[in-house]
C-alpha cells in the first residue's frame, strides 16, 4: 500500500517577502507609479530608470533613493515611492509613466482573504448575500478531521440538518455523538491501512490531531468569530469566518499523524461515503503522485470536487491533481503583510517580515550582531542577534537549541526554504526572528563588517492591510503546470488566497500557508454558486469560476508570479487567473461537459477501485474552459461549445490573444442567441504554427464579449513541436 504525504505536511510556507526601507516625511504619501511593459531585460536597468524618473521630480538622486519604497522590475515596470501631491502630479506627466495612484489602507480583518475577494459579510448584494451565506449547502472536507469545540463550528441559530442528509456521526476517542451538531452534521474516520507510525498519538476518531482539517473546514464554512488573531497574539486581529459561513460541514478524516499522511484506499472510501451521504461539494487539500480518479464518480453525481494543486512550485511541471473533472487550485498572496523593523546601530532602519508578536521588553533592545557565514565554526551566539544566510538548513526545533545557546534573535536571508513561516512562528515568546531578502541581508552584513561593535534591534511585527501591499501574486510555493500526466489539459485551473491564512486550529486561530489553504477558498465559492445556481453541473460551476477570473490586480497591473525571478503570471501559474467570486455568479456563457465525455476520453470505469486505464483521443477536445495544445506541428483544430446562462437574447463577439508564434482563427467570430432559439453554440478554433520550432509553451486567451458586461475568457497554452516526444516545457 502506498502512502502519500498530504499537503498539510508542507503547508507552512512563506511567500517571498516584500521589503521596504523606511523613509517618510509628514508631507509625503505613498504613491504607486505604473510604467507598463519593462523596457530592459536587466532588472537593475529598470530600477535605474525608476531612479531617473524620481530624481527628475525630486531634484536629487539622494532624495530619489530616500523616497523609493518598491521597484517593480521583473514582470513589468513601476515603483512605489513617498511623494508629495505635486511630485505625484509631475510624475504622472513624466515620459513612460502610465498612471500614478495613491496608496490606500483598508480595515484589518482576520479572514482578510474574504473581504479581499469582495465577499464582505455586510455587503447588501453580491454572491455571499444571494447565496444566503451558503445556507444548507453541505461541504465534505476530506482532511485530518475536526476540532468540534472550535467557536467556528458553533451551531447556534442553525435550522435542522437538511432532510436529504444521509451521513452519520462516527464516534471514537474524545469524540462522541454530541460533537456533531447542526453545523458539523456528519463525521467519519478511515484508519484502515494507516501504519502504526501514522497513528502514533492520534485520536482514533474524527477529532483533529494535526490541525490542518480544522483550518480548512473553518476557512470554508466557519461561522463568524470576533476578536481572534494568530495565537491570540494580535497579528491579523479581527473577525474570523469562512467563505460560506452558514454552510454545513461533513468531516471525513483520512489524514493521520503529525505528517498528515493518508492512503488512497481511505480517500476513495471517504469519497464514496460522501457521495452517498449527500454532500454538495468535496474539498480535498491533499495530494500525492497519483491522481485520485475515483472523484469522477462524485462529479458524475453532480458534486463539484476541489483539489489543492500542490506546494512544489515554482518548479515547472509540479502541479498535482490534474484530472479534468476537478478544480485544481493554485495559491496566491493577499493584501496583508507583517513587516517588522530592523534597526541598525548606524540609525538605518530596514524592514523585514516576521510573525513575532509575543515580545518581552528585554528582547526589544539593541544586541550585538554576528553574521553566520557558513565558514567560521566558532560563532559566539551568546547574547547576540545572528544574521543567518541561506540555505538555512534550520528546523523549527533549532530555535530552541539556539535559544539555549543564548541567542537573542535571528535574521534570516530569504531563501526558498519551505518552512520559514513555521520557523518564524516557533520564535514566538522566545526571541525575535525576521526574514529579509538578500539585498537587505547584504546591507546588514556590510554594516556588520563596517564597524567593530555592530548592534541591531528587531521589533515586533505589525499588521499591514490594504492597497499598499501589491497583491494578489501567485505564491512561490504554488505548484506550476503543465501537468505531466495529461498535457492536453491545462492546469492549475484557478488561483485563490493561500498565503498566511488565519483560521481555526484547536481552540485557537493560526496562520497557515499552502495550496491547502487556497483549495478551501474555492470550495466555499463553489458552495455559494451552488446555492444560487442549484441546477449547474460541476463543469458549469468550474467554467463560471475560470472564465471570470482576473489576470490583473486592483491597479490593473498584470498579476505576478513569485519565483526565483518574479514574472508576469501565465496559465501554468494560475490557470484562468485569480478567483473573482462576485463575477462568477453571472458568467454569461459556460463551457459544460457531460460527465460521460470524461469516460469517453479516459476510458474510466465509474467503479472507483478500477479507475482509468488509458486515454484515447486528443484531450484538448474535452469542452474545458481552457485550451492546451501540447503538440502543434502544422495545424490543429479544437472544438468548443458554449452555453448561454445569461439573458436568453445575447450577442457575443470573439477576441483572441494569440500565443506567440501561433495563428489562431475562430469560426464563427460572432455568436447570437435568440429567445426561443438554441442556447448553446459550437465554435471551431484553428491553431497554425507560424514557425516550425521545437518550442516551449506560449500563452494567449480566447474571450467572448457581449454587449453588456460579460467577458468570458479562457486561457490558451500552445507548444509547437517538430518531433514527438522531444519536449521543452520552459
Ligand atoms: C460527550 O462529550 C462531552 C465533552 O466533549 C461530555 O460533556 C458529554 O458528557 C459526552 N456525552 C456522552 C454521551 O458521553
Ligand atoms: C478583544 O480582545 C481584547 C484583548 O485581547 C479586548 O481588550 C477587547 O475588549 C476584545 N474586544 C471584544 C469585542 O471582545
Ligand atoms: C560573546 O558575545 C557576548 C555579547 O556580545 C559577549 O558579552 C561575550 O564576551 C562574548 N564571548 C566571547 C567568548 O567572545
Ligand atoms: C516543529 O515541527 C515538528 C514536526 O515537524 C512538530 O511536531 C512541532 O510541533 C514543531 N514545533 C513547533 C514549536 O512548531
Ligand atoms: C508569550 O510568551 C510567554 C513565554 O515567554 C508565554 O508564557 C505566553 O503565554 C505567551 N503569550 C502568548 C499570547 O502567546
Ligand atoms: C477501456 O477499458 C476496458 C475495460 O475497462 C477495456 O476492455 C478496453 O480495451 C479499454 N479501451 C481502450 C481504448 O483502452
Amino acid at each position: 500500500m502506498e502512502f502519500r504525504s498530504a499537503f498539510c505536511r508542507s503547508a507552512l510556507l512563506l511567500v517571498l517577502l516584500v521589503l521596504l526601507p523606511l523613509s517618510a516625511s509628514a508631507s509625503t504619501k505613498l504613491y504607486i507609479v505604473y510604467m507598463g511593459e519593462k523596457k530592459h531585460d536587466d532588472p537593475s536597468m529598470v530600477t535605474a530608470s525608476h531612479h531617473d524618473a524620481l530624481t527628475f521630480v525630486i531634484g536629487s538622486k539622494d532624495g530619489a533613493m530616500k523616497s523609493i519604497v518598491y521597484s517593480y522590475k521583473h514582470g513589468f515596470s513601476g515603483f512605489a515611492a513617498m511623494l508629495t501631491e505635486s511630485q505625484a502630479e509631475e510624475l504622472a506627466k513624466y515620459p513612460g509613466v502610465i498612471n500614478v495612484k495613491p496608496n490606500t489602507y483598508g480595515k484589518a480583518h482576520t479572514t482578510r482573504s474574504w473581504d479581499f475577494l469582495g465577499l464582505n459579510y455586510y455587503e447588501k448584494s453580491g454572491l455571499l448575500k444571494d447565496a444566503m451565506y451558503g445556507e444548507d449547502i453541505i461541504i465534505g472536507v476530506v482532511d485530518t478531521g475536526i476540532w468540534p469545540e472550535s467557536p467556528s463550528f458553533n451551531d447556534d441559530g442553525y435550522g435542522p440538518v437538511p432532510a436529504r442528509w444521509k451521513g452519520v456521526c462516527q464516534t471514537g476517542d474524545a469524540f462522541n455523538i454530541t460533537n456533531c451538531n447542526r453545523k458539523i452534521i456528519g463525521a467519519r474516520w478511515y484508519s484502515a491501512g494507516a501504519t502504526d507510525d501514522m497513528l502514533k498519538g492520534e485520536y482514533m476518531s474524527p477529532r483533529d490531531f494535526h490541525g490542518h482539517g480544522t483550518h480548512t473546514a473553518s476557512t470554508i464554512a466557519g461561522g463568524q468569530v470576533w476578536n481572534v488573531s494568530h495565537h491570540q497574539g494580535g497579528l491579523g486581529a479581527g473577525v474570523a469566518r469562512g467563505g460560506a459561513p452558514r454552510a454545513r460541514v461533513a468531516v471525513y478524516k483520512v489524514c493521520w499523524g503529525v505528517g498528515g499522511n493518508f492512503g488512497d484506499a481511505a480517500v476513495l472510501a471517504a469519497v464514496d461515503d460522501a457521495i452517498n451521504d449527500g454532500v454538495d461539494v468535496l474539498s480535498l487539500s491533499l495530494g500525492g503522485p497519483n491522481e485520485i480518479h475515483g472523484t469522477l464518480h462524485a462529479v458524475a453525481r453532480g458534486i463539484t470536487v476541489v483539489f489543492a494543486g500542490g506546494n512544489d512550485g515554482p518548479t515547472s511541471q509540479s502541479v498535482q491533481n490534474t484530472v479534468p473533472w476537478v478544480i485544481t487550485v493554485a495559491a496566491a498572496t493577499i493584501d496583508r503583510t507583517f513587516p517588522t523593523t530592523i534597526s541598525l546601530g548606524n540609525n538605518e532602519k530596514l524592514l523585514g517580515q516576521s510573525l513575532y508578536y509575543n515580545a518581552t521588553v528585554s528582547s526589544i533592545k539593541f544586541h550585538s550582531l554576528v553574521v553566520v557565514d557558513g565558514q567560521s565554526s566558532a560563532i559566539n551566539f551568546t547574547g547576540n542577534v545572528v544574521l543567518w544566510p541561506e540555505p538555512y538548513n534550520i528546523r523549527n526545533d533549532t530555535i530552541n537549541l539556539l535559544a539555549k545557546e543564548g541567542v537573542k534573535g535571528i535574521i534570516f536571508a530569504q531563501g526558498n526554504t519551505v518552512n520559514v513561516l513555521e520557523i518564524l512562528d516557533a520564535c514566538n515568546g522566545i526571541m525575535p526572528c525576521a526574514v529579509v531578502d538578500k539585498e537587505i541581508a547584504n546591507r546588514i552584513a556590510s554594516y556588520a563588517t563596517s564597524t567593530s561593535m555592530p548592534v541591531v534591534k528587531v521589533s515586533p511585527a505589525v499588521t499591514v492591510v490594504g492597497n499598499g501591499v501589491l497583491s494578489p501574486r501567485v505564491a512561490g510555493f504554488s505548484s506550476r503546470g503543465p501537468g505531466t500526466k495529461f498535457p492536453g489539459i491545462l492546469k492549475p485551473d484557478i488561483a485563490a488566497p493561500g498565503a498566511s491564512i488565519l483560521a481555526a486550529v484547536g481552540d485557537s486561530y493560526k496562520f497557515m500557508s499552502g495550496t491547502s489553504m487556497a483549495c478551501p477558498h474555492v470550495s466555499a465559492v463553489v458552495a455559494l454558486l451552488k446555492s444560487v445556481h442549484p441546477d449547474w453541473s460541476p463543469a458549469m460551476i468550474k467554467s463560471a469560476i475560470v472564465t471570470t477570473a482576473s489576470v490583473t490586480d486592483r491597479f490593473g497591473m498584470p498579476i505576478q508570479a513569485e519565483g526565483s525571478a518574479r514574472k508576469v503570471a501565465d496559465p501554468f501559474d494560475f490557470g484562468g487567473g485569480h478567483i473573482e467570486p462576485n463575477k462568477a455568479i453571472d458568467p454569461g456563457l459556460v463551457y459544460d461537459i457531460d460527465p460521460k465525455d470524461y469516460t469517453k476520453f479516459f476510458n474510466c470505469s465509474l467503479d472507483p477501485q478500477e479507475g482509468c486505464k488509458s486515454y484515447m483521443g486528443k484531450l484538448y477536445q474535452l469542452n474545458l474552459p481552457s485550451i492546451a495544445v501540447p503538440d502543434l506541428k502544422d495545424s490543429v483544430i479544437v472544438w468548443r461549445t458554449v452555453t448561454n446562462v445569461g439573458g436568453s437574447e445575447a450577442n457575443y463577439k470573439v477576441v483572441v490573444e494569440a500565443p506567440a508564434g501561433v495563428n489562431v482563427v475562430v469560426e464563427p467570430q460572432v455568436i447570437t442567441f435568440a429567445k426561443g432559439g438554441s442556447q448553446s453554440a459550437t465554435f471551431k478554433v484553428t491553431f497554425t504554427a507560424r514557425q516550425r520550432v521545437q518550442g516551449g509553451y506560449t500563452f494567449g486567451s480566447l474571450t467572448w464579449l457581449d454587449d453588456n458586461t460579460h467577458s468570458v475568457r479562457i486561457p490558451v497554452a500552445v507548444r509547437t513541436i517538430i518531433q514527438d516526444f522531444v519536449s521543452d516545457t520552459a
